[in-house]
């Protein structure tokens, strides 16, 4: 059982300055939490924040209850806003919230119970409530939650100080240091560096790794399990490691967004999504003390294609390996089994009031079933899209069957909770949906598309 209570703070994120944040427990990420698969745990969350919020274990086999749904307030004490709180008068959902008791559940505190049967990954827990997830996660509203078990542990992986969780992501400051967000002050979109429209979501020109800008990790030469979230509300990246005389060193994915993969898949450089996380084993053996290998984003420029650096200091002993085999419990879904084909396309278009981003022609209603699936039946499901959309299901995790009518690639292996549909792709997907019964979600993971009408609701019977 873990207290966590959410609550204003602030850090000195950029050096000289304070940025207030929103956080859990005080920190930037927020805490990390470590579980043991089948071992459930129940997370109390008290909020002191100046605005409701919801909590969501991103990629947890979670009842529907402690899942989070978007209208399944905490409302912080004392506050006399929650008849207001459904919305920004924005042109989806605000107006029926409040009327349909389904929709709408208010606590001051709130247990999430997690029972955690699910295979040992690298979760992560954020806000999710309706229309306001993305400046929530913005503010510091982020952090991880891993879950092991003994298999895992026996297979000799980088571990202990050589195994480091990586949160990603990009932030945009005042010169005060407080964060910007274009939507709390539009005139900061016109900003360099700040970067592009709101509609396409919002890219922040400072790259923090567990919220520190740009850090350099001292490392032995040996091998390390670097644990990959892009936490990022909208920036793509594609990952790779560069030594200082330019060679790059071998990302080894063991793992993808829902535990270890069947066997190590070999990456020279690799996307990585908003949401999606990669489990990777980088050699540091061969590199010369005092050198440096850099983690670069090569869709970046300027202050935005370093992520992170590696300094190796001393040479060490490595008892590590990276079995052939990783594990053998990954399900292995056929396409002949699934009694049902749905196809959803992800798509800008007119809402009510304005533009937005729209799944099947329509945005995100919380009093609206979009797809009703019986529990335990196998579905492929097609998504078409027009821009970039990672796309995340809630409660499953699936396996990429195909892009555009071809084989998967090679980053796509493994099971997975989120996949990046590119510019103009159509990828289909297979998934037994099973676990629990009720309201799950699934929804595009650029946050800002995700506020904008980019969701909808799976209901599971
Ligand atoms: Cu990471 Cu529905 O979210
Ligand atoms: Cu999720
Ligand atoms: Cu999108």
């Amino acid at each position: 059982r873990y207290e966590i209570t959410q609550r204003e703070a602030s850090a000195e994120i950029l050096p000289g300055v304070k940025t207030p944040l929103w956080t859990y427990e005080g920190t930037f990420p927020g805490p990390t939490i470590e579980s043991r698969r089948g071992r459930p745990v129940t997370v109390s969350h008290r909020n002191t924040l100046p605005v409701p919020t919801v909590v969501h274990l991103h990629g947890g086999r979670t009842p529907a209850a402690s899942d989070g749904y978007p209208t399944d307030l905490v409302v912080p004490e004392g506050w006399h806003g929650a008849a207001v709180g459904m919305g920004h008068g924005s042109s989806h959902g605000s107006s029926h919230g409040m009327q349909d008791p389904r929709a709408v559940l208010t606590t001051l505190t709130r247990d999430y119970t997690f029972p955690l049967e699910q295979r040992p990954a690298l979760l992560w827990y954020h806000d999710h409530r309706m229309d306001f997830t993305a400046p929530a996660i913005w503010r510091g509203l982020a952090g991880l939650h891993l879950v092991r078990d003994d298999a895992e542990d026996s297979l000799g992986l980088p571990a202990g100080p050589r195994e480091l969780p990586l949160m990603i992501t990009d932030r945009a400051f005042a010169a005060d240091g407080s964060l910007d967000y274009p939507a709390v002050d539009p005139t900061l979109r016109e900003r360099p560096g700040v970067g592009g429209s709101y509609l396409a979501g919002v890219l922040g020109d400072v790259i923090l790794v567990n919220g520190a800008p740009w850090p350099v990790h001292e490392v032995d030469a040996a091998r390390y399990r670097l644990r990959v979230l892009n936490a990022s509300n909208a920036r793509h990246y594609e990952l790779e490691a560069v030594l200082d005389d330019g060679r790059r060193l071998d990302l080894v994915q063991v793992g993808a967004d829902q535990g270890l993969l069947a066997a190590p898949v070999v990456h020279r450089f690799l996307p990585i999504a908003p949401a999606e996380r990669y489990d990777l084993v980088v050699d540091f053996s061969h590199v010369p003390v005092g050198g440096r290998v850099t983690v670069v984003n090569r869709l970046g420029s300027g202050r935005t294609r370093d992520v992170m650096a590696f300094r190796v200091v001393r040479r060490a002993a490595d008892g590590s390996r990276i079995p052939r085999v990783l594990s053998a419990d990954l399900p292995l879904w056929r396409r002949s089994e699934a009694v049902r084909v749905r196809q959803f396309a992800f798509r800008a278009g007119r809402m009510r009031a304005g533009h937005g981003w729209l799944i099947g022609g329509l945005p995100f209603d919380p009093a609206r079933t979009d797809v009703t699936v019986r529990l335990g039946d196998v579905e492929v499901w097609r998504f078409v899209a027009d821009v970039h959309h990672p796309v995340h299901l809630h409660l499953v995790g699936f396996r990429v069957l195909s892009r555009s009518g071809g084989p998967p690639l090679a980053h796509d292996a493994g099971l997975k909770d989120t996949v990046s549909l590119r510019p103009g792709e159509s990828v289909e997907i297979i998934s037994r949906f099973d676990g629990y019964r009720g309201r799950y979600l699934f929804h595009c993971h650029n946050a800002e598309h995700e506020d904008m009408g980019m969701m909808a609701n799976l209901e599971i019977v």
